[in-house]
């Protein structure tokens, strides 16, 4: 229920309404003087939305995720994310700038061995530094991870390895384990590529849901269409490395969105 005193945002975040906390203007990115892959790419992130990056394999989807981080190299262009300035960052630099930007894979990147409780702590290590995995973790942190658990419902897991649980349950592991950073923004790239339909939604819903209730952005990137509609609140599509869409997701037509997907590939080759 809301009310006056609710702290929960409204669902769709009008842009301008808070200042972005990521600004991309005019990225150009090329990897080891080859082509360009991302080509004059703009892209704001306001606090409490979901923006799904549409685009077909190879647009560019997973390199604008990696300069969010540094990982990719910044040919020219700004890459602004919660107050960082990105292309000029060094080693202590980037580690802020990583420590505060949560990040979900496809392939959940968990350790299968270690318990789940065990994984979701792994993501204060940002803040705690190398400790023992074994028992180096506080009781608070220990008390948060379990609060995370339950948020992204599986605490009764806690302490089974990870690898025993499903797709699903480990993808909501991996939210808790980004949530335990203490993000101010949320990076998901194809979080439910390896998951079926029923849990694909689960899973972009929760995204989704973090975003309204905490303020923060998610940039989620996404293959498969409906799933965008539903789950988003702005669009922005790729196709060979420039934006073709950047809109309001209860704006897109059709037409706006067939070129993303019209398998005409060949050209982008280099
Ligand atoms: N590390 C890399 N080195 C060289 N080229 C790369 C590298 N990563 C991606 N590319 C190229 O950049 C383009 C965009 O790839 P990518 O960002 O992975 O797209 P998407 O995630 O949309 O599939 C592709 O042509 C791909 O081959
Ligand atoms: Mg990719």
């Amino acid at each position: 229920m809301t009310t006056d005193a609710a702290p929960l945002p409204a669902p769709a975040v009008p842009a301008g309404a808070r200042p972005p906390l990521v600004t991309v203007r005019d990225l150009k990115v090329a990897y080891d003087g080859g082509p360009l892959v991302l080509d004059g790419v703009h892209l704001d992130l306001h606090p409490g939305e979901t923006v799904a990056l549409l685009g077909s394999s190879g647009s560019g989807k997973s390199t604008l995720m990696r300069t969010l981080t540094g990982f990719a190299p910044v040919t020219s262009g700004s890459v602004r994310v919660a107050g960082h300035d990105v292309p000029g960052l060094g080693r202590a630099g980037l580690r802020r700038l990583r420590a505060d930007v949560g990040q979900v894979f496809q392939q959940f990147n968990l350790v299968g061995r270690l318990s789940v409780l065990t994984n979701v702590l792994t993501g204060a290590l940002h803040e705690a530094g190398p400790v023992n995995l074994a028992g180096g973790f506080s009781a608070a942190h220990r008390r948060r991870a379990m609060e995370l658990l339950d948020r992204v419902g599986i605490a009764h897991k806690a302490k089974e390895q990870a690898r025993s649980l499903s797709g699903g349950q480990q993808q909501r592991v991996a939210i808790a384990r980004a949530l335990m950073q203490g993000p101010k923004v949320i990076l998901a790239d194809e979080p439910v590529a390896s998951l079926d339909p029923k849990l694909s939604h689960t899973v972009l819903d929760l995204l989704r849901g973090i975003a309204r209730e905490d303020g923060i952005p998610v940039l989620v990137s996404l293959h498969v269409l409906p799933l965008a509609l539903r789950h988003s609140d702005r669009v922005v599509g790729l196709r060979h490395g420039e934006v073709l869409v950047s809109a309001p997701t209860a704006r897109l037509s059709a037409e706006q969105l067939a070129p993303l997907y019209d398998h005409d590939d060949e050209e982008g080759e280099d």
